[in-house]
């Protein structure tokens, strides 16, 4: 029998259409999103996955969309709803960190804090950072942003009529704000190079790594990646081993009981397990930390305090100086309410309504981590789509703060919103304002930034009136953000200060 010839055109056609109804046919139940490619999915797409970017896609797809990344299963939340279900209905769901090569290499196989999966070790390092290291009970940390606020005001009354840098100053603030909290020294040759780590640090914890995304081609590294992370994580090593030894022989020359105690010291107690026993949380008997343990949590603050505030300072004083009126209103308010006969100080908070509406419109308009990363750890459903096991879930505050059904005139600057009865608040309760997260991994760090943000940000508009340089208009100000652990300016905000108190700045 004469077997049958299929027309060529048709054999294409039909493969073509059978190839994509393959792709198409397992995504059936997963939540929308664009088509990807065999093997590599939407890799293609990776340079969207922005806070940016991800908003926008989520204006053609929704609140909660799927991307295929190699071999890796993303999820995209942007609206409040959609984050609810996943930072509160199913917080125990998605309550681990996704993660990379560079990352496990990084934190010593995940020993710190911000990337270990939810397990009983982060419920210990969390204890341990609530309890112990950001408590506001540790007095020093608050004390040292008071000190440190106090010399960058001193810094910039002597460069007063001549342009500041106000990024360069408020960046070095909350490095040394943190520094001194983590190990109590202010040495500046130190502290220079410890900033250049953390530099290389940020730089590879985003570097793209193929292997991330498709295991099997690990052995490419066309970049030098692997060698990259081990110089990095050997300069760590050299710079914390020193910080602690000399932490180790100062506890035995001195008794650090007697000392200032810095965060090194809080863990140390642990590590050499010298602390008093049964503590009325009785944290002693269940925490042991080792020397990787520690290097990894110093990570942690570092990185959680220094770029998440002093952006947070830069784009508060930037909208400021973009819209006049509010930068009058919040002015005269710290007039009112201080006098200008003398400094600004904690107590004075609780009467500032409208300057802490003006913390919380930057927030919003600006959430220092803009997008949050989550990972499933097993397979669920959320709003009826199908979300598979070890998903990684990108939780864009961005987008959320924005939500157009949420807020009026989304885009725009304006505090006195948050004046309203019933106006949303931080704590993480109300999902269309996320600006800390919410749920299990929400920050803990929150208390310490939002006092160190608030104490630079009043201190600036109080003790100073600013002026743009070389007559430039407020609408002339770069309002762009660059992408990567947070989204600071992309051109760093350059002012003249004046003094506008009565009383001496130094
Ligand atoms: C304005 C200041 C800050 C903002 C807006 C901020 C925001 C955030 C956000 C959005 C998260 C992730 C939440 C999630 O995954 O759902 C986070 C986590 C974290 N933050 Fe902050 N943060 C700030 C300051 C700080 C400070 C001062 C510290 C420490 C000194 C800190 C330490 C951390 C740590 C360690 C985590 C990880 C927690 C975990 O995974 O369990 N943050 N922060």
């Amino acid at each position: 029998m004469d077997s049958i010839q299929i027309p060529l055109p048709i054999y294409f056609v039909t493969s073509v259409l059978t190839v994509i109804f393959l792709i198409w046919l397992p995504r059936k139940a997963l939540p929308p999103g664009p088509i990807g490619w065999p093997i590599i999915g939407n890799m293609l797409m990776m340079d969207q996955l922005t806070h940016r970017g991800l908003a926008k896609l989520a204006e053609k797809y929704g609140g909660i969309l799927y991307l295929k990344m190699g071999f890796s299963h993303t999820v995209a939340v942007s609206s409040p709803e959609m984050a609810r279900q996943i930072l509160q209905v199913q917080d125990h769901i998605f309550a681990n960190r996704p993660t990379t090569i560079a990352i496990t290499y990084l934190t010593y196989n995940r020993m710190d804090m911000a990337f270990s999966d939810y397990s009983p070790f982060w419920r210990q390092m969390r204890k341990l950072s609530v309890m112990k290291l950001f408590s506001r009970r540790r007095a020093e940390s608050w004390d040292s942003v008071r000190d440190e606020v106090d010399s960058m005001v001193k810094s910039t009354a002597v460069n007063s009529g001549t342009p500041v840098n106000l990024g360069e100053l408020v960046f070095g603030l909350t490095h040394d704000i943190i520094y001194r909290a983590a190990f109590g020294s202010t040495s500046h040759d130190d502290k220079e190079e410890f900033i250049k780590i953390l530099q290389d640090y940020t730089k590879l914890f985003s570097a793209f790594n193929l292997a991330d995304f498709i295991p099997w081609l690990s052995f490419i590294d066309p970049t030098g990646l692997n060698s990259q992370l081990s110089a990095a994580r050997d300069a760590l090593d050299c710079f914390i081993d020193k910080i602690i030894n000399e932490h180790l022989s100062k506890e035995k020359k001195t008794g650090v009981e007697t000392e200032e105690r810095d965060m090194v010291d809080e863990m140390l107690v642990f590590y050499s397990n010298k602390g008093k026993v049964n503590e009325a949380e009785d944290l002693q008997n269940d925490i042991k930390l080792t020397l990787d343990n520690i290097k990894a949590m110093i990570m942690d603050v570092m990185f959680g305090g220094t770029e998440t505030v002093a952006s947070a300072i830069e784009w508060a004083l930037t909208e400021l100086m973009h819209t006049p009126e509010a930068l009058k209103r919040v002015q005269q308010e710290l007039t009112d309410v201080v006098g200008l006969d003398r400094r600004v100080e904690e107590s004075d908070f609780e009467k500032l309504t409208y300057f802490k509406c003006v913390v919380k419109e930057t927030l919003r308009l600006h959430p220092p981590i803009p997008v949050s990363l989550h990972k499933s750890s097993e397979d669920t459903k959320v709003a009826g789509y199908h979300i598979p096991k070890g998903s990684r879930v990108m939780v864009n505050a961005y987008a959320i703060n924005r939500d157009k059904n949420s807020w009026e005139d989304p885009n725009t600057f304006d505090p006195s919103r948050f004046l309203k009865t019933g106006a949303p608040d931080f704590r993480g309760s109300n999902y269309e304002f996320l600006p800390f997260g919410s749920g299990r991994r929400s920050c803990p760090g929150m208390q310490l930034g939002l006092y160190a943000m608030e104490m630079a940000l009043a201190h600036l508009l109080h003790c100073f009136t600013w002026e743009l340089p070389d007559g430039m208009k407020p609408s002339e100000i770069d309002m762009t953000d660059v992408f990567g652990l947070t989204a600071p300016k992309a051109i760093r905000l350059v002012a003249i200060p004046t003094p506008r108190l009565l009383c001496a700045l130094y």
